[in-house]
């Protein structure tokens, strides 16, 4: 089974491609509820995790996905994590080997794939390219074929950026982001705001209402807003910003991802 989060469509396009490849089945973690989610594993199966990276950690969604996860018949199936990344990684994977190993379940692979950034909120940060977004879809494909066999012949290998500096950004940064960055709620619509709703049937966390001004959206700041970014990149109208940072920005969603 692969299980995958996403904000902007690029892990859930991966976890798709992977499906069709491996011959699994995949399923959007923000479908898995109960608490714990129980999930029955047969003997031959094996179990992917697809993750964006997130500040050089997994999707805090993801985490949270882990730690309400009970495996019903788990007997050593091997475990693997493909983050996509925008550039690199840091420690995601040991992140998530750390959350696996509370349950006694070894993380048995890890990889990850560069995918076109989503990531705004900082100076300095905006989407690439058209040319670097084509280059990085073109080459994902193939990354893609790499992993699925490097999986299907239980081979351990290099297909993982770490990037420079991980204990900085993963051990540091990280945990600053996940506690105090993810909570800060800057996102606003404009007057160009149609009122159509996207943005909250898109929010995989449910943060969005359209309880503000003749039905505009409002976010909720006491929610679990993962900041994956997809009510502001999925727009139609371009009318989601956040505080100042976003306004002269591109916008991105993954040519493939569906508009609800
Ligand atoms: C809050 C946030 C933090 C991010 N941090 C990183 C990062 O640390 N390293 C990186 O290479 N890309 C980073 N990115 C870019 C995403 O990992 C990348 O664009 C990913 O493919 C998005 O996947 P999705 O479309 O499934 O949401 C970040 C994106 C967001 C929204």
């Amino acid at each position: 089974m692969i299980f995958y989060f996403t904000g902007t469509g690029n892990s859930a396009w991966v976890a798709k491609r992977l499906s069709t490849i491996l011959n699994e089945p995949c399923i959007s973690v923000t479908e898995c509820t109960g608490s714990p989610y129980v999930y029955n594993i047969s003997d031959q199966e094996r179990i992917l995790l697809v993750t964006p990276v997130h500040s050089w950690g997994p999707a805090v969604r993801m985490v949270q996905f882990i730690r309400n996860l009970k495996i019903n018949g788990y007997n050593n199936q091997p475990v693997y994590l493909i983050c996509c990344c925008g550039d690199d990684c840091g420690y995601t994977n040991r992140i998530v080997e750390a959350e696996l190993k509370k349950k006694d379940i070894p993380l048995n692979g890890y990889f990850s794939i560069q995918m076109p950034n989503n990531y705004l909120l900082l100076p300095g940060f905006d989407v690439d390219s058209k040319t670097v977004e084509r280059s990085k879809l073109d080459n994902a494909d193939r990354r893609i074929q790499k992993i699925a066999e490097a999986i299907t012949n239980h081979h351990t290998t290099a297909l993982y950026t770490q990037g420079s500096l991980p204990y900085l950004k993963s051990r540091l940064v990280y945990p600053i982001f996940a506690r105090y960055f993810r909570k800060r709620i800057s996102f606003y619509a404009t007057e160009a705001c149609t009122k159509c709703g996207l943005c909250v049937r898109t929010c995989p966390s449910g943060c969005i209402t359209l309880t503000g001004e003749e039905g505009a959206p409002v976010w909720d700041k006491k929610g679990e807003c993962t900041q994956c970014l997809a009510c502001l990149h999925l727009c139609p109208q371009r009318a989601i910003e956040y505080g100042n940072i976003t306004k002269r920005k591109g916008r991105y969603h993954h040519p493939d991802y569906f508009k609800k």
